[in-house]
């Protein structure tokens, strides 16, 4: 996948700019507060839907003016436009000029990998956050888990509300718990194969970028064994088991809406055995093992996106990420100072200079 250019228009401080990218390695030089991270937020949010930084859609939208429009034009085998508008009250998306009224058609025809600084909070967020970094990149790739997460989700918040009832209808309950359990099973199933993959490449990339020969390995901690071949009776048990539980605190305290992630070095926990310089490459081989589970599912190699984090790696380790950098991976770098690192590298690379908003050369 290739992202030819890319138009912004109203979008935080960009007023009106236009900027197209070669295939290989883009980069972008500006100094602090010029535009490089929303350029790529723009990016983030053709992908998702969503920004990386704000809930709120209407914070992109250009200070003193009314709506946003990103556009943006890509080859995937054939050349694609699409585009979106945020207004005061919402979004539009558009695919080829033509509008769309289901996001999940949208989501991950641009398939971005962003890598920030601020990813390193990922060892010590809530497992909300770690849970949502997960289930977002499924979803770029699954649309049968996007339609289990929503249904799942409805059902959640109906039984919630049933826990509530001060007489609560059995046969109802667990007409719910039966369908809450089927779109579970394929969540779990999907985690599970999602982490497999992350597991068989993310110790060959620290290896790569780190140069040590530590062991990594992320785990998926379910509300259920998954090892047990067994979904169905697993979730049925943990609903009769914890009902007395969730009758009284009115609430369902089991179950997908609850999973997390752990990241292990050498078996302990990374939040609390490894330096913040191993937490970078961790995270890191993460962001390089998620492009090869893309590749696999879709058979299509997704733009990694790389927003400062150069910088905050040595001279090494920062050579060796762009050694790992397979040629086929269209990659756009930002950055505050280009280093000779950067600008010698042996690669076919553009550089262009951001201020203010505007590309200046
Ligand atoms: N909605 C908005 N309207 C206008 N300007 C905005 C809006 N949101 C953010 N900005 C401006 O965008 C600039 C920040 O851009 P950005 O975060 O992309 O900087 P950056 O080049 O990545 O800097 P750094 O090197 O510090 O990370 C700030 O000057 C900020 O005032
Ligand atoms: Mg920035």
């Amino acid at each position: 996948m290739i992202i030819k250019e890319l138009k912004l228009r109203n979008f935080r401080n960009f007023k009106n700019c236009h900027i197209s990218f070669i295939p290989n390695i883009n980069i972008i030089t500006g100094l602090n507060g010029q535009g490089k991270t929303n350029l790529l937020e723009s990016l983030v949010f053709l992908s998702t839907t969503k920004s990386h930084r704000v809930n709120e859609d209407q914070k992109m939208i250009r200070i003193n003016t009314e709506f946003s429009n990103i556009d943006c034009l890509y080859n995937d085998g054939i050349d694609y436009k699409i585009g979106a508008v945020i207004h005061q009250k919402g979004k539009s998306l558009l695919i080829n000029k033509q509008y769309i009224s289901k996001s999940s058609e949208f989501i991950g025809l641009l398939n971005v990998i962003l890598f920030s600084p601020s990813d390193i909070n990922i060892f010590n967020d809530s497992p909300r956050v770690r849970r949502k970094l997960m289930d977002l990149e499924i979803t770029k790739v699954n649309k049968k888990y996007v339609n289990c997460l929503n249904n799942y989700q409805k059902l959640l918040k109906e039984r919630n509300i049933t826990l509530k009832n001060e007489k609560i209808d059995s046969i109802y309950l667990n007409t719910l718990e039966d369908q809450m359990i089927d779109n579970q099973k394929y969540i779990i199933e999907e985690r599970i194969k999602f982490i497999e993959n992350i597991n068989e490449n993310i110790n060959k990339y620290f290896k790569k970028i780190n140069g040590e020969d530590l062991n990594i390995k992320i785990e998926y901690l379910s509300c259920v064994d998954c090892k047990e071949n067994n979904l169905d009776e697993l979730l049925k048990d943990m609903y009769i088991s914890n009902f007395e539980r969730d009758r009284y605190t009115q609430l369902t305290n089991s179950g997908i809406h609850r999973d997390d992630l752990l990241f292990k070095i050498n078996n302990q926990n990374v939040n609390d055995y490894a330096s913040q310089g191993q937490r970078r490459v961790v995270i890191m081989s993460f962001k390089l093992s998620l492009i090869e589970y893309i590749k696999k599912v879709t058979k299509k190699i997704p733009v990694l996106l790389l927003d400062d984090v150069l910088s905050e790696l040595d001279i090494k380790r920062q050579t060796n990420l762009l050694n790992c950098i397979e040629d086929e991976i269209q990659t756009i770098i930002t950055t505050s100072v280009l280093s000779n690192n950067l600008r010698n590298l042996n690669k076919n690379i553009s550089i262009k200079e951001i201020k203010d908003g505007i590309i200046i050369n």
